[in-house]
């Protein structure tokens, strides 16, 4: 009897150890898939733990396309990153998932008829067992398909099913929310291009400025290695830095000799005209900085910009990577009346401006800009003249190679440095061309 009891207790402690277990795997599954917003991580880090946690060889979430009525994967494990995986959503087993909403929890996938060898063939793998689930989302409706291949040691069993349909109602709501975060992002993204775009247009006399700044301060970006998100926010904050001009009359903005003092009092007010506008856009959070980022860019480190006079650290970097983007693309770009300054007096004037109007680190990075990016960025809106061929040749070199050759700081160039002079010359000498 009492031997008996014993065994009770120890299989109830057994199952509660178990149980803690599972609630802790999915907490902290649950925790770590709410850090994600962007979908491909999200999938990818599901993906990956699931696999861990169910000690499976392979992990796959299949999301429908209701619109073309196809599942696809967009990262799948073991196989290349943005490869991504589209079939109908009625074949196969995650097919029969997708429509039916059974869990299917299959020993030997090549001995049942639903089982799609295809993409098997596809990817080289060899599927032996397979557990696969819907994801359904709090509405009930199924957004997709959870599907786990190879068991290790052995099959699948009821155990499994239970821990993977808690997973999958995590997962569900975290793709949702993903999902609906992008189509915001998305729709927010479409509408600032236009916005930019139209600026862009209107300003004919800097036509393409708030795109070439824009590609300018990434270049910036990606030198300094600031991750993805800092560089998001500059994207939107270099698209919109002038949108104040918007608020400007044009008889002032496009007057064609010197400005008054008043009318230059005018332009000014432009930064704070662009923070009062953003400050009416609902940014998500992640791009929270926009604001204040595009409406800095004509703060200079000694205090002496506007419209607050910040100094240094005061302005936030994204605003000092615009100012210098700015002001580089403003003497570097053709005018109605007059071709492109030299690069030499472009940034001579830039460098003696480094410490005052801007932040030395900043101008530093600058020199790195690989020179095809240079290129491209500068003849953005004549992108067709471009020779793929030229910006290979181009892609070894920086910006502050063509410097010190242009600045006369090499005493005998070597043919390796006139044939790269040439050919910056080629595009940067370019006899402008009006639209
Ligand atoms: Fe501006």
């Amino acid at each position: 009897m009492k031997q008996s009891k014993d065994k009770n207790i120890r299989s109830e402690l057994k199952k509660l150890k178990q149980e803690n277990k599972r609630l802790k795997v999915l907490l902290h599954l649950a925790d770590n898939l709410q850090a994600h917003l962007d979908l491909d991580k999200l999938l990818l880090t599901t993906m990956q733990e699931v696999a861990k946690i169910l000690d499976a060889d392979r992990c796959t979430v299949f999301l429908l396309d209701e619109e073309k009525q196809e599942l696809w994967s967009i990262v799948a494990m073991g196989i290349e990153k943005g490869k991504e995986i589209r079939f109908p959503a009625d074949k196969g087993i995650a097919g029969h998932v997708a429509m039916t909403g059974d869990i299917l929890n299959i020993p030997d996938a090549y001995q049942d008829s639903r089982f799609n060898p295809e993409i098997d063939k596809k990817t080289g793998y060899r599927t032996r067992n397979m557990l696969t689930m819907p994801l359904t989302n709090r509405d009930g409706i199924i957004i997709g398909v959870f599907q786990i291949l190879n068991k290790r040691k052995v099959a699948f069993d009821q155990s499994d099913e239970e821990l993977l349909a808690a997973i999958s109602q995590i997962t569900a709501t975290t793709v949702e929310n993903s999902l609906l975060y992008e189509e915001q992002v998305e729709s927010l993204n479409s509408f600032v291009e236009t916005l930019s775009a139209t600026l862009d247009t209107r300003d004919y006399i800097t036509a393409g400025h708030s795109r070439r700044v824009t590609m300018y301060t990434l270049a910036l970006c990606e030198q300094m290695q600031l991750g993805e998100n800092p560089c998001e926010e500059l994207r939107f904050a270099g698209l919109l830095h002038d949108i104040g001009k918007l608020g400007i009359p044009e008889a002032v903005l496009f007057k064609a000799g010197k400005l008054t003092e008043q009318e230059y009092a005018i332009i000014k007010r432009h930064p704070a005209v662009t923070r009062q506008i953003l400050g009416n856009i609902h940014f998500p959070r992640k791009l929270k900085n926009v604001t204040e980022i595009a409406s800095t860019h004509h703060e200079k480190i000694n205090g002496n910009g506007y419209p607050d006079g910040l100094q240094a650290d005061e302005i936030p970097l994204g605003g000092r990577m615009l100012a210098l983007a700015d002001v580089f693309d403003a003497l570097t770009s053709y005018r109605q009346y007059r071709d492109r300054e030299a690069i030499e007096k472009v940034w001579d004037i830039i460098e003696k401006e480094s410490g005052q109007t801007f932040d030395p680190k900043v101008v530093q990075v600058f020199l790195k800009t690989p020179l095809n990016h240079l290129i491209e960025i500068l003849e953005h809106d004549q992108k067709d003249h471009l020779d793929h061929q030229d910006l290979l040749k181009l892609a070894p070199h920086t910006f502050s190679e063509i410097l010190k050759i242009k600045r006369g700081r090499i005493k005998k160039l070597t043919t390796t440095q006139k044939n790269l002079e040439k050919l910056f010359d080629k595009y940067y000498l370019r006899k402008y061309m009006p639209a």
